[in-house]
């Protein structure tokens, strides 16, 4: 199966984009997990969308050939990044052409605070909701003191989180042999 992966930060030792990775690296041999960089998204402007931007088309086909969504967020001002709203709102576009519609979605998060991005994800499941996509309420992933988690180079090192995020993953893949049968 097919999955996209969205990270909402740009930052090059992010820590939500080194969590995509490492989805990558310990899902199963069923999943092929590919990061779309959102950089390259135009910020949202509605006069655009008669002639959609390269990089929004491209956006809004990965997603659509997908079997399934994972998306990182970071907790910006207790909430979802902007370039990540950008990136939703633009995939959701022009009305009546969501490319979201149905798909599956794994929401993890990882911040250097305690809470572990929870309040961010509140509101990220709230608009994926909204986007009619099929949002899991559990398992929950909050990857609280993530500067502790990762190595020098953005590898996980922590036993237990790799442990917890192979069973979110392994949630998804189910969620979406179900929604396929
Ligand atoms: C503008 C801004 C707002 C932030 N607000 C929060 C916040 O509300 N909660 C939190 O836990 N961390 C907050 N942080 C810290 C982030 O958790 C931290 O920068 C994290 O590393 C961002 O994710 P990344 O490593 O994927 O870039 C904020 C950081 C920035 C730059």
């Amino acid at each position: 199966m097919n999955i996209i992966a969205i990270s909402g930060s740009l930052r090059k030792g992010s820590y939500n984009t080194a969590l995509l990775r490492a989805a990558k690296k310990y899902s199963s041999d069923e999943m092929n997990i590919s990061i779309f960089d959102i950089s390259t998204l135009p910020l949202y402007n509605q006069d655009a969308e008669m002639i959609l931007p390269t990089s929004v088309q491209t956006l809004k086909d990965a997603v659509k050939l997908s079997d399934g969504v994972i998306i990182a967020t970071p907790e910006f001002n207790r909430s979802i990044p902007s370039v990540l709203k950008n990136a939703l709102d633009w995939g959701s576009r022009p009305f009546g052409k969501n490319s979201f519609v149905d798909k599956s979605v794994l929401v993890l998060g990882a911040s250097i605070g305690q809470i572990g991005t929870a309040v961010a994800q509140q509101h990220l499941k709230q608009i994926l909701l909204f986007l009619d996509m099929k949002v899991f309420g559990q398992p929950e992933f909050y990857l609280s003191n993530a500067a502790q988690k990762f190595d020098e180079n953005g590898d996980l090192i922590d036993e237990e989180t790799i442990k917890f995020l192979t069973k979110m993953l392994t949630v998804l893949e189910s969620k979406i042999t179900h929604s396929l049968k």
